[in-house]
C-alpha cells in the first residue's frame, strides 16, 4: 500500500506528526528489490515498531516499513539451537515464542518494542544482557547491488548501543532476517538490579526462563512508560562511558553516584541519575518533558514536535555538562 506526502505519527512511538514524500511496505523480498527500484533517487528509511526515531521534521524521501516474517530452527544439537526469525517480526512476541519452546537467552530482553531487525542495530540491551552475547548471524540486502550478504558477529562490531550498521555502513543494508543462538538448558540470569528483589517479591527462589521474563517484564511495566499511552522511545540518551578520574571526581561530592565497570578500564555511569541529580526528571516543557519515573526517557504529553523533544535534550545536556563535566550522547536516532 504506497502513499505519497504521508503522516509518520502510527510509525513512530514519540507519536511525532510529520510527513514522509513517500511510504511503503515490504513483505517479502521482491516487493523490497521493487520498493528500491520505485523509490530510487529519494532518500530511504526503513522502519520497524519506530520506537528508536526522534522525527524532527517532515521525511524528504521515502519509509519503507519492514514486514518481513518468519521462524525458523536452523540447527540444533542436546544443548543448543540456532533460530532464525524475519526482521520484520515484533521483537517481545519472538521473545516469547523462544521461552516457549524452551529455548534460553533472551528472556532477560522481555518488552523491549520493535522489530527483530532493528535489534543488532544498536546491539539492543536490557538487565545484564545484550544482543551480541547470544547472537549468530544476520542477512542483509545490499541496497547499492541487490545483494544478500552474511554478517556474522564480528562484522556487526558490536559495542554499548553500537554496531556497524549504525556507523561504517549506515544507510547501506536492509537487514532482513537475524539468527541467534539459544540454549536448551536454561542458565539463569538474574544478578542484575532488582530482578532477584522481583522473584523474591513474586515468592520465586528456583526460576525458569519463563519467570526471568515476568520478573523483567514487572520492573519495566513499573517505570518505563508505554509508547501506547504516552509516547517515548525509550533511553533518550546512552548511559555514558567515561574516564575513572571523572568518575572519582565526581564521587567526591556524589558518593552514591552509581557507576559500572565498563571496556577497557573505563567505567560507565548512570545517565538517568545525572539527569535526576540536575533536576530535570518530572519537569514538563509544553507538551514536552522527562519522563516523572525514569530521568532517561523523554516524553511526548502529546502534540509535541521532534524540535521541542530535540531541543529539551539539548538543555538537559547542557544541565549535566555543567553540574558534573560528562557530555551526554543520545541513543536515539534523531532525524
Ligand atoms: P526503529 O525505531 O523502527 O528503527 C531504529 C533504527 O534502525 C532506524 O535508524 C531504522 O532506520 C533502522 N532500522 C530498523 N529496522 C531496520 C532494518 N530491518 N534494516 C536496516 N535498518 C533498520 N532499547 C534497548 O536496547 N534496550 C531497552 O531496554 C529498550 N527499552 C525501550 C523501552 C521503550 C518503552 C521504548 C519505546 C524503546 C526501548 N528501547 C530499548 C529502544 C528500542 O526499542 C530498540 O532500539 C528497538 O530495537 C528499536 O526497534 P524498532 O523496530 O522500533 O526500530
Ligand atoms: N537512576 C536514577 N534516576 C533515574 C533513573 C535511574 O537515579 O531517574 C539510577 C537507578 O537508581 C540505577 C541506575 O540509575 O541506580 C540505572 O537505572 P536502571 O537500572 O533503571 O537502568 P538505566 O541505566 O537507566 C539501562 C538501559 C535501558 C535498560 C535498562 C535495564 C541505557 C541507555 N538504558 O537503563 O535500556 O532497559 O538499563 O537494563 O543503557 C533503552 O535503551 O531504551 C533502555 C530502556
Amino acid at each position: 500500500m504506497a502513499a505519497t506526502n504521508c503522516s509518520l505519527k502510527p510509525y513512530n512511538t514519540f507519536g511525532i506528526d510529520v510527513q514522509a514524500k513517500a511510504f511503503d511496505r515490504f513483505s517479502n523480498l521482491e516487493e523490497l528489490s521493487a520498493c528500491i527500484n520505485t523509490y530510487k533517487g529519494l532518500e530511504l528509511l526503513i522502519v520497524g515498531g519506530g520506537s528508536n526515531i526522534l522525527f524532527t521534521k517532515d521525511f524528504d524521501g521515502v519509509v519503507l516499513k519492514n514486514e518481513l516474517k518468519g521462524f525458523e530452527v536452523l540447527s540444533e544439537t542436546d544443548t543448543t539451537v540456532i533460530v532464525q526469525a524475519g526482521a520484520g517480526e515484533n521483537w517481545h512476541e519472538f521473545v516469547l515464542k523462544c521461552i516457549d519452546l524452551g529455548y534460553a537467552g533472551i528472556e532477560n530482553m522481555s518488552l523491549i518494542p520493535g522489530s527483530v531487525g532493528a535489534s543488532p542495530m544498536q546491539n539492543i540491551g536490557a538487565y545484564g544482557v545484550e544482543i551480541k552475547d547470544v547472537f549468530h548471524s544476520l542477512k542483509a540486502y545490499h541496497i547499492a547491488s541487490g545483494e544478500i550478504h552474511t554478517f556474522d558477529a564480528a562484522a556487526c562490531e558490536f559495542g554499548y548501543r553500537e554496531s556497524v550498521f549504525k556507523r561504517a555502513l549506515k544507510g547501506q543494508y536492509v537487514i532482513i532476517s537475524v539468527a541467534f543462538q539459544l540454549s536448551k538448558i536454561a542458565a539463569i540470569n538474574k544478578n542484575y538490579g532488582a530482578i532477584e528483589s522481583q522473584l523474591e517479591s513474586m515468592g520465586i527462589s528456583q526460576p525458569s526462563i519463563k519467570d526471568i521474563s515476568n520478573a523483567v517484564i514487572a520492573i519495566r511495566s513499573s517505570k518505563l512508560p508505554d509508547p501506547k499511552t504516552l509516547g517515548n522511545a525509550g533511553s533518550f540518551f546512552k548511559n555514558p562511558v567515561v574516564d575513572q578520574q571523572l568518575v572519582d571526581r565526581i564521587l567526591e561530592n556524589h558518593p552514591e553516584a552509581p557507576n559500572y565497570p565498563a571496556e577497557t578500564g573505563k567505567r560507565k555511569l548512570a545517565a538517568g541519575w545525572l539527569i535526576e541529580q540536575t533536576g530535570w526528571k518530572g519537569k514538563t516543557i509544553g507538551t514536552c518533558g522527562v519522563h516523572t519515573l525514569q530521568a532517561l526517557v523523554l516524553v511526548n504529553y502529546g502534540g509535541s514536535t521532534g524540535q521541542q523533544i530535540y531541543d529539551l535534550s539539548s538543555q538537559i545536556i547542557a544541565s549535566v555538562k555543567e553540574k558534573f563535566g560528562v557530555t551526554l550522547e543520545r541513543e536515539v536516532n534523531i532525524l
